[in-house]
């Protein structure tokens, strides 16, 4: 027995006796495991060495509430793009009423066309939005451009797992918006690579901010919910109507499947070949 894990039990097994309690193993599982935060992926750009006075792009920003967590941190002025213009209408107010407001500015824009000019920020911080582009070489390749020289990006993207299956992937895409190509690991880093960066560090967060989230909360609510909804599909559809029945349903089981292992939650830390790509622009010269 290697480890244990790879023969099917016998009846024996699982009914027999285990030298303890059902309720005692259950309640070794109670414990926190002292999960970090999402803000975790602050302290990534932390320890890079980001200075009061740099500049940041947040790309795919939404409201500006973490540009404004990151002028709070680090007093790095942020700029924060965002495609939609309901968000950008969402933090006006909270940006403009915040002690750090002033550092931060929020733009229209998509990570395709970033309005900003070349060689303008140290850094470049995107969580959770990569999911959405569908050309992510030259997404990647616009971020370099506005990037300076050996400057980094720190992105935070959820991955599939091999226990993720087709179907489930198939159903999450469609109704979250998401690009399938982008939940496959190895293609991520091979594009990275492609794009004139090298990967810093990986810090494979897996469950371990949704933890930390759904600790002080009921966290099993978002099944029973998934339940519901899978249950009275009708019903809910006829009071919510279908787009929010889907994305709600998708943003349950993207939750749960990430609190599972079959979607991962990584944070990279990549940085910026200097100099210009080659002709093929997929490569570097330098
Ligand atoms: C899941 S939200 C994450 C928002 C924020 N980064 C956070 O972590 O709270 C994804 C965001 O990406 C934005 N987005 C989608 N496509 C984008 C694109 N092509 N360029 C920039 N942002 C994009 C969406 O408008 C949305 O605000």
């Amino acid at each position: 027995m290697a480890d244990g894990f790879s023969v099917p039990l016998t009846v024996e097994q699982m009914y027999g006796d285990w030298g303890m309690e059902w309720e005692d193993a259950i309640a070794k599982t109670d414990s926190s495991l002292g999960p970090r935060p999402r803000t975790s992926m602050y302290e990534t750009l932390g320890a890079w060495g980001i200075s009061p006075g740099s500049h940041v792009l947040d790309i795919g920003g939404r409201d500006g509430a973490q540009a404004l967590d990151l002028a709070e941190r680090f007093g790095v002025r942020v700029l924060s793009v965002d495609p939609v213009q309901a968000n950008i209408d969402a933090g006006a107010e909270p940006i403009a009423d915040h002690e750090h407001g002033h550092l931060v500015e929020s733009r229209i824009g998509s990570i395709d066309a970033i309005p900003a000019g070349d060689d303008t920020f140290e850094a470049v911080f995107s969580r959770d939005m990569m999911g959405h582009v569908a050309d992510l070489e030259g997404a990647l390749g616009e971020c370099r451009r506005v990037l300076k020289p050996g400057g980094v990006m720190v992105i935070h993207d959820v991955f599939a797992t091999p226990l993720l299956e087709p179907a489930e992937s198939a159903r999450l895409c469609a109704d979250l918006a998401q690009v399938p190509e982008r939940l496959d690991i190895g293609l991520f880093e091979r594009i990275v690579e492609q794009a004139g960066f090298v990967i810093e560090s990986v810090d494979r967060v897996g469950s371990e901010w949704l933890e930390h989230l759904l600790e002080p909360e009921d966290g099993e609510k978002r099944l029973l919910r998934a339940a519901r909804l899978n249950r009275d599909r009708d019903q809910f559809v006829e009071a919510m109507g279908v787009v929010p029945f889907r994305v709600v349903q998708a943003n349950n089981l993207w939750t749960i499947y990430r609190m599972i292992g079959k979607l991962e939650d990584r944070v990279y830390l990549i940085r910026s070949q200097g100099g210009p790509t080659d002709s093929t622009g997929t490569g570097h010269t330098a």
